[in-house]
């Protein structure tokens, strides 16, 4: 293992204000949100949509890495470059998803664990190879009645030590990502609680798997009410426990902590992050910056819409919501729009 360039790797993946641009969205995913928008769901138009997202000009000044799947990182723009030249080009670096996604848990009604252990050690050399740096694998960890469980928390954190440990073998930076889902009636506090837990969990089960902690990159949810909790709260009280929580639980030795966006609107996501750089970034160990996927892409994937014709406008917005993201970091992100969520974005 060479420990000096997983640092590296690490270290520039949280640098300079920037963040990770998730568009390892699977097949099945991408086709449904292109359902959604009345989008052909093709290989093609897969390919037409990723190749508009590489293309975006000014993405390397927001992004400092993007994280591809299988299918995209094959592929190739129009004119024959393939996609992974296109954005190393552009100064981003390359990662992939690796899990097999998320499946029901055996003997845990309404829990999920994520596969994809088998053969990874052979995919992540192929992948090296073919110049990707760093790797994601997601977990998943529902919230409600009588879950999670112990099981499928130890069992889901137990995969993602493994996965870590397997890419910082092959030279490649794991992207940790335990996600707690907003979905459900659970509080702020219920929420603080359970991504708590979760990410000791995580830890532990890292540390007994000899993962090097200054060579990955920690990729939590943001704590928040579930989505029909009646109790919505203010984006500092979010950011207040969020950081809260985050400095129970994750060591110092961790470089950086990118946030999926689980759902939340573009906006709000951006509003939340604002405030955890403005109110905590003078005393936080680690860089805290965005791994999103909805909370960047979704204006962009609606202006698109699979016409040639508005690839530019889908790049503009593409780029502004990057853009919106850097400037949060910075803690100078201005809420410029009302929430439809019924959450108040003002304190
Ligand atoms: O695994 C999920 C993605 O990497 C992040 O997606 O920002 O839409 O939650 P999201």
């Amino acid at each position: 293992m060479n420990a000096q360039k997983l640092i590296d790797t690490a270290k520039a993946l949280v640098a300079g204000y920037k963040g990770l641009l998730a568009m390892d969205e699977s097949n099945t995913t991408c086709n449904k949100r292109f359902a959604s928008f009345g989008i052909p769901q093709t290989e093609e138009a897969r390919r037409a949509y990723r190749e508009m997202i590489v293309t975006t000009p000014g993405l390397g000044k927001c992004i400092s890495g993007a994280i591809l799947c299988d299918e995209t990182i094959r592929q190739n723009k129009k004119d024959g470059t393939p996609f992974i030249k296109a954005i190393t080009d552009e100064g981003v670096i390359p990662g992939i998803k690796v899990d097999a996604g998320a499946k029901d848990m055996a003997g845990h009604p309404g829990e999920r664990i994520t596969e994809g252990l088998d053969g990874l050690g052979a995919r992540l050399v192929e992948y090296s190879h073919m110049g990707v740096r760093f790797a994601k694998w997601r977990a998943v960890i529902a919230m409600g009645d009588g879950i999670p469980s112990r099981g499928c928390v130890e069992a889901n954190a137990q995969a993602l030590a493994r996965y870590a440990a397997l890419c910082q073998e092959a030279g490649l930076v794991p992207v940790v990502e335990p996600e707690v889902l907003m979905d459900g009636e659970h509080t702020l506090e219920q929420c603080r609680e359970v991504t708590e837990e979760v990410l000791r969990t995580v830890f532990n089960h890292l540390y007994t798997q000899r993962v090097m902690l200054e060579g990955l990159i920690l990729k939590p949810n943001m704590v928040l009410p579930g989505l029909t909790c009646p109790k919505q709260k203010t984006v500092d009280e979010v950011a207040d426990a969020t950081v809260t929580c985050l400095l129970r639980a994750v060591p110092a030795a961790v470089p950086g902590i990118a946030f999926l966006s689980g759902g939340q609107s573009g906006e709000l996501a951006s509003a939340r992050l604002n405030a955890m750089n403005v109110r905590f970034k003078s005393r936080l160990p680690w860089g805290l910056t965005f791994s999103f996927a909805r909370a960047i892409q979704q204006p962009s994937m609606e202006i698109w819409s699979g016409q040639d014709a508005n690839i530019a406008a889908a790049q503009h917005a593409l780029h502004h919501r990057a853009k919106c993201n850097v400037a949060a970091r910075r803690g100078e992100y201005q809420v410029s729009v009302k929430s439809t969520d019924n959450t108040p974005l003002l304190s």
